[in-house]
């Protein structure tokens, strides 16, 4: 049964300012999403942007938004076939287990400046 849907999109600009700023990213993204954008090179904000996405999208599937969860407790890691798949862990696995939820299916793109999410929340 699908318990929630979320879409998000993010500019990518936005993402560029934080990785400007020294010790922001960290608070916002997992060690393993900066590590594997990085390694993206000039398409690294633009990867960022798309995760981001999927973390305000969970946050609408969810149906509480992301209060009092801990961006860092999700994280977005492609599969060997390089299909995205959402990680939670501490807060959000917390709120994703209080409100029934047991599957998480998350589709990403992005084109020239913006990235889009979404996620849809099976019981
Ligand atoms: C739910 C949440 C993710 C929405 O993100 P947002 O980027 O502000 O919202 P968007 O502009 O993409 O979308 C707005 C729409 O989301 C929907 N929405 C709002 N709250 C929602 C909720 N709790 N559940 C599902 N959908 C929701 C509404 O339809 C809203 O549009 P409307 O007011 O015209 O109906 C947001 O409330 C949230 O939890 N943000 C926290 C993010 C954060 O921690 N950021 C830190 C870095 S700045």
């Amino acid at each position: 049964m699908i318990l929630g849907i979320g879409v998000d999109v993010v500019h990518v600009r936005r993402i560029e300012h934080w990785l400007s700023v020294k010790g922001l990213p960290e608070r916002f993204f997992h060690p393993a999403e900066l590590q594997s954008a990085l390694l993206r090179g000039s398409a690294a904000a633009l990867s960022l942007a798309a995760r981001f996405a999927a973390k305000e999208a969970f946050g609408k599937a969810l149906g509480t938004g992301l209060r009092g969860i801990q961006l860092t407790d999700i994280c977005v890691i492609n599969n060997h076939n390089g299909r995205p798949d959402i990680e939670l862990r501490g807060s959000a696995l917390e709120r994703f287990r209080s409100v029934g939820g047991g599957t998480l299916h998350l589709s990403l793109t992005h084109e020239r400046d913006n990235a889009i999410a979404m996620v849809v929340m099976e019981a």
